[in-house]
């Protein structure tokens, strides 16, 4: 994205975000808000949603169909002004900053609040709706379930992931959630897929990793999407993230999906660095993690 959300922000007065609500509201229930609805959803005269439909369309906060009715929508830079509008109401972050990150299903930015944060914008279902909106074309609203919800949920998954597990587990510290969005604490380090770890770090830094899931298993999470992508590295150790398709340890595939995660871990770094770790069947190790057993590798 390249337009910056908060100078847009910055610029509403309280009468666009009430339009913007009232959109966001009537969106619960089709997914295109008739115009003639707005006055009530957003409690404006006619006239007042002229003028606010005007200024929040130039910003691209809107989508605008004319076909059947005339009905709008948020496209998800409006969306994110909603969020973005709420944390600067509550003081959870007072300047917006670079991009950190954008992920398969986020996009990821620095704020600054008392000292400097991550806030992530969820858009799980936005690529996906939006195919499998073209191909229903104008079928009936009954079953719309708009991309806005599916990245709600992704987010409060996340956000009741970090409360769980933060500080026993190595994760972000959680510090506000609204919307789509969460904000937490910013990481420094690097990816574990960028980094350049010497011969005798290799086996410590993954025994680490290990332990942290251990952790999470423990206090009721298995993360489910373990990567090299996912883990953070930097002096003073490593860093899980991106936890929204986490799944609860009573789920019943809950060991399957760790050992999975096991697996890939295990398997990048056999890839990367070949022999390092000798006897890593990551059936016995996600079966050790389980139950608390794990104490390393041999050698
Ligand atoms: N707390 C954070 N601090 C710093 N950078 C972050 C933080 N969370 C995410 N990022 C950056 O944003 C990228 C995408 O975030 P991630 O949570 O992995 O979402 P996705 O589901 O889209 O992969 C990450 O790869 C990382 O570079
Ligand atoms: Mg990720």
């Amino acid at each position: 994205m390249v337009r910056n959300v908060a100078e847009v922000v910055a610029e509403l007065d309280p009468e666009d975000v009430h339009l913007l609500s009232g959109i966001e509201h009537g969106m619960r229930f089709s997914e295109w808000v008739d115009r003639r609805k707005l006055p009530k959803f957003s409690r404006l005269t006619a006239e007042e949603v002229d003028y606010r439909i005007d200024r929040c369309e130039r910003r691209g906060l809107l989508e605008r169909k004319t076909i059947q009715y005339e009905g709008y929508k948020l496209t998800f830079e409006g969306y994110d002004a909603l969020a973005l509008h709420t944390f600067a109401e509550r003081d959870t972050i007072e300047g917006f900053g670079a991009p950190l990150g954008v992920g398969k299903e986020s996009d990821v930015y620095e704020v600054q609040s008392y000292r400097p944060m991550a806030l992530k914008f969820h858009r799980e279902g936005y690529t996906n709706f939006r195919e499998v909106q073209k191909e229903r074309e104008y079928t009936a609203d009954k079953e719309h379930v708009s991309w806005q919800y599916t990245a709600r949920k992704a987010a409060e998954a996340e956000y009741d992931a970090l409360e769980t597990l933060y500080p026993d587990v190595s994760v972000p510290q959680p510090i506000d959630h609204n919307r789509h969005a969460i904000v937490m604490e910013r990481i420094d380090g690097v990816e574990l897929a960028r980094a350049r770890l010497p011969d005798d770090q290799i086996v410590p830094l993954v025994e680490l990793i290990l332990d942290e899931l251990a952790g999470a298993y423990e206090a009721g999470y298995v993360h489910a999407d373990v990567s090299e992508y996912n883990v953070f590295v930097d002096e003073g150790g490593i860093t899980i993230f991106d936890w929204p398709q986490a799944v609860s340890t009573d789920h019943e595939n809950a060991d399957e999906l760790l050992e999975r995660d096991v697996a890939n871990l295990l398997g990048y770094v056999e890839r990367k660095y070949p022999g390092a770790i000798r006897d890593g069947s990551p059936e016995r190790v996600a079966a050790e993690l389980t139950t608390g057993e794990f104490s390393g590798f041999d050698g």
